[in-house]
């Protein structure tokens, strides 16, 4: 049987991670073995579990390089997903085609766009190549509207990559969306570290 490719996009708080789980579940249920793998530089929640920003979770195995799936990768796995697709270069590609063309069925969630409101490869890519794409939007921190952008509010203005959760952005509509690093007024900062 041919495998195929699902990818779960969106901005941050969007429940890409959640989507995932609710998939990785159900394909238990179905009896089918499953892996999930998640980038060894995500350990904001768990150090190995899959984790959402509501704690939901499920386990999986934190990869240092793309490439180690393979060692890991059981002979009757039928699904494999990835989490914080983002995190895995370009590399993630090939092997998302790889094990399709071996029949598994792959699912990858991961962030569309930085923090600049730029592609974030290899998300549009393998959007691109994917059978399946759903495209999920968190609530605008401003407005309540539908967001589809992350802002970040804090830490290096340098690097696309700074991994971080509340701290360092929220979710934003177009309208509310900046591209740069948005410094918060003291009140808001101050209700942040009440909720955080
Ligand atoms: P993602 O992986 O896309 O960042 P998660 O699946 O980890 O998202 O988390 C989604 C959860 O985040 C929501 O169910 C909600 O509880 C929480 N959340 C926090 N901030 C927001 C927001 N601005 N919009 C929507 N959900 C939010
Ligand atoms: P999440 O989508 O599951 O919330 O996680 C996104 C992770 O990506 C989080 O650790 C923050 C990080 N990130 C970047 O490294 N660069 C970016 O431009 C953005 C928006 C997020
Ligand atoms: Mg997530």
């Amino acid at each position: 049987m041919s495998g195929w490719i699902e990818v779960v996009a969106g901005s941050m708080y969007s429940g890409k991670t959640e989507e995932l789980i609710r998939r990785v579940r159900r394909a238990q249920y179905a009896k089918l073995k499953v892996q999930v793998f998640k980038p060894i530089i995500d350990q904001r929640y768990h150090q190995t579990n899959v984790t959402s920003h509501n704690q939901n979770q499920v386990e999986a195995t934190p990869l240092a390089n793309i490439h180690d799936v393979w060692d890991h990768l059981a002979d009757d796995t039928k699904v494999v997903a990835f989490d914080e697709g983002q995190f895995f270069t370009m590399e993630l590609v090939p092997v998302c085609r790889d094990l399709a063309a071996r029949g598994v069925r792959v699912i990858i969630s991961g962030l569309d766009m930085d923090w600049k409101g730029q592609p974030f490869e290899p998300i549009p890519t393998l959007m691109a190549i994917a059978e399946d794409v759903t495209k999920h939007r968190a609530i605008c921190t401003k407005c309540g509207e539908l967001a589809t952008y992350t802002q970040k509010i804090g830490g290096s203005a340098d690097s696309q990559i700074e991994v971080g959760s509340q701290q360092f952005y929220e979710a934003r509509c177009r309208l509310h969306f900046r591209p740069v690093v948005e410094a918060l007024d003291e009140s808001s900062r101050a209700e942040m570290t009440l909720t955080i």
